[in-house]
């Protein structure tokens, strides 16, 4: 497989005098891959997503690089502007290069603004698509996230959508502009185990119809497990082991995976060694 993107001695510190999130992390992630990013809180991996999408803020120390290999552009590397100057109150969910879908939608979506607006908006920007064009889009997009009446959710505002709902539309923003890379971090989490069931199935479904690679940042070793074909764990800023799932999860080479494992196991061991791997 071709490298989408290519991470290299990545280090970010927050504070001056802080301890580094992340330390000397190297990595590269495939076009068309599915790496889940796990590690205990604070092991840094929401750091590493936001790195990735360039959205760490403006005072944080980034050393290393992140090269990008867009088709788009073929033969030429792209070296993506690590830091961003975002004004807006609201952080981008979508664009060409990337989706991000964090892990509270009541915090990305603006609630001030309808759904379908912050959905067309996506569309509007990037893919420089007329208004009544975007809000088209935006309706197929609410379709394809399976909202029960996109003609209402295109006029609805956050707060009168369920939290499952609402990430569904997050979802339908961070892919407007048909990104190469969706980021899901944590985008499960908050939600309770039947949405959260049909949210991964739907990211799947998604990542799969478009081609799209997935980043897909839990703490939940089962989740990613049923998710992902490849999993790295990170440790205290540290990556501390990157293999396949079923390599990952049956074999494990670092004690803290293992201990990962333990305590998953702990609560129910066959499932998760059963669908190591097999996921298509
Ligand atoms: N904006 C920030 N300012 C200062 N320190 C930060 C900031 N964001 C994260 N950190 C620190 O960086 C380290 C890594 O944090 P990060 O959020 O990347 O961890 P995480 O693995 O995503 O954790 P969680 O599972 O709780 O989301 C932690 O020590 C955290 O306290
Ligand atoms: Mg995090």
């Amino acid at each position: 497989m071709t490298a989408l993107l290519s991470i290299r001695d990545l280090t970010v510190t927050y504070r001056r005098d802080g301890s580094e999130a992340l330390k000397h992390v190297s990595l590269d992630v495939a076009a068309g891959e599915r790496l889940a990013v796990i590690g205990e809180s604070g092991s840094g991996k929401s750091t590493l997503a936001l790195a990735i999408a360039g959205l760490l803020p403006a005072s944080t120390r980034i050393e290393g690089c992140i090269d990008w290999f867009l088709p788009s552009r073929s033969g030429v590397t792209e070296r993506k502007a690590q830091r961003s100057s975002a004004k807006t109150t609201h952080i981008p969910l979508g664009g060409r290069d990337i989706g991000f879908v964090f892990q509270d939608p009541s915090a990305s979506l603006d609630p001030v603004m309808t759904v379908g607006k912050q959905i067309a908006e996506v569309a509007y920007t990037h893919l420089g698509l007329g208004w009544s064009a975007a809000y088209a889009k935006a309706k197929t997009l609410l379709e394809r996230v399976r909202l029960p009446d996109p003609n209402a959710a295109l006029r609805a505002y956050p707060h009168q959508l369920s939290g499952g709902q609402k990430q569904r539309v997050a979802i339908a923003a961070a892919i407007a502009a048909g990104p190469k890379l969706l980021i899901a971090d944590e985008a499960t989490s908050a939600l309770d185990t039947i949405v959260q069931a049909e949210i991964v199935a739907l990211i799947r479904q998604l990542v799969a119809e478009d081609g799209m690679t997935l980043l897909f940042v839990s703490h939940d070793i089962a989740l990613a497990a049923e998710l992902a074909k490849r999993i790295a764990v990170f440790r205290h800023g540290d990556l501390v082991e990157i293999g396949t799932t079923a390599q990952v999860i049956n074999t494990p080479h670092n004690a803290y995976t293992r201990a990962l494992l333990d305590a998953h196991l702990g609560l129910d061991a066959e499932p998760l060694l059963q669908q190591a791997g097999t996921s298509p």
